[in-house]
């Protein structure tokens, strides 16, 4: 795709799911990806396969919960390829449960993850990309983050809360500082994310709602790379995005 080559793109939650898709397929085009996530091992083995493939990549295993982290990343990503065009913040998790089974660690975790981890990365590119004149940031958000569902409340109420920090982004950076603000919005994906639940009751529904996820990865992986391979002067604000079968 046009406008990806030689772009710099810094993935969070890259050693699974839609973020090692997206790495793969950003890194075909000719972007130079800097891989993030907790498993090094997972992120050693993608970075040798993209360069492997001719492609260029560089790991770096960072807990986005921890600020520290993630500066280091910021830091080692400007060391490595000396700007940053594209933040893609994709971290998540998602256990599942009722309110009423009071899982305050779990709640905290996705909290910490899904949303801190978000903006810990903004906070520290956001004034290197205003200092560039340009960057993109894209976060991966969810149906989840327009409907509340039972069992998934807490979850949902991250991902609301990403949609606002990106809308509340777009109006401060957007504009003025020419930093292109966008969020990917995918309903049910088949990744690793539905492992994250620990709740039986709410384990169970998953596995029988397991032969209806009809997004890969890669579907979301392309919607990733529509929205950096526009034109500087195109925005898309918002891909929301679900499989045929569960439309409506
Ligand atoms: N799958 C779906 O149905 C769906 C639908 C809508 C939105 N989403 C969103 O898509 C994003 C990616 O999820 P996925 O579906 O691709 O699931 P996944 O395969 O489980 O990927 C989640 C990624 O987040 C990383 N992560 C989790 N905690 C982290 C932490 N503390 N620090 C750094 N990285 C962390 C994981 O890596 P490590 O464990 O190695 O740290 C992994 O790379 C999430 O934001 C999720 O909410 C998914």
């Amino acid at each position: 795709m046009k406008n990806i080559e030689n772009k710099v793109v810094l993935i969070t939650g890259a050693s699974s799911g839609i973020g090692a898709e997206t790495a793969k397929l950003l890194a075909k085009d000719g972007a130079k990806v800097m891989l993030a996530a907790r498993r090094a091992d997972r992120l050693k083995e993608l970075t040798d396969e993209i360069n492997q493939n001719g492609g260029t990549a560089a790991y770096r295993a960072t807990d986005v919960t921890d600020h520290g982290e993630v500066a280091a990343l910021v830091q080692y990503t400007l060391e490595k390829f000396h700007r940053i065009d594209v933040l893609f913040a994709n971290a998540g998790l998602m256990p599942l449960s009722y309110m009423r089974d009071n899982k305050f660690n779990e709640w905290d975790q996705m909290i910490d993850v899904n949303l801190k981890g978000l903006l810990y990365a903004v906070g520290e590119i956001v004034p290197i990309m205003e200092k560039q004149g340009s960057g993109q940031i894209i976060a991966t958000d969810s149906i989840a983050g327009h409907k509340v569902f039972p069992g998934n409340a807490v979850y949902c109420g991250t991902k609301f809360a990403v949609r606002a920090v990106m809308n509340g982004l777009r109006a401060e950076e957007g504009p003025s500082k020419n930093i292109r603000v966008t969020m990917i919005s995918p309903g049910d994906v088949d990744t690793e994310l539905y492992t994250t639940t620990t709740d039986e009751t709410m384990k169970q529904n998953i596995r029988q709602s397991e032969t209806d996820r009809g997004l890969v990865s890669k579907d979301v992986a392309n919607a990733v790379a529509y929205a950096i391979s526009q034109p500087g002067n195109v925005v898309i604000d918002e891909v929301i995005m679900q499989s045929i079968k569960q439309q409506g």
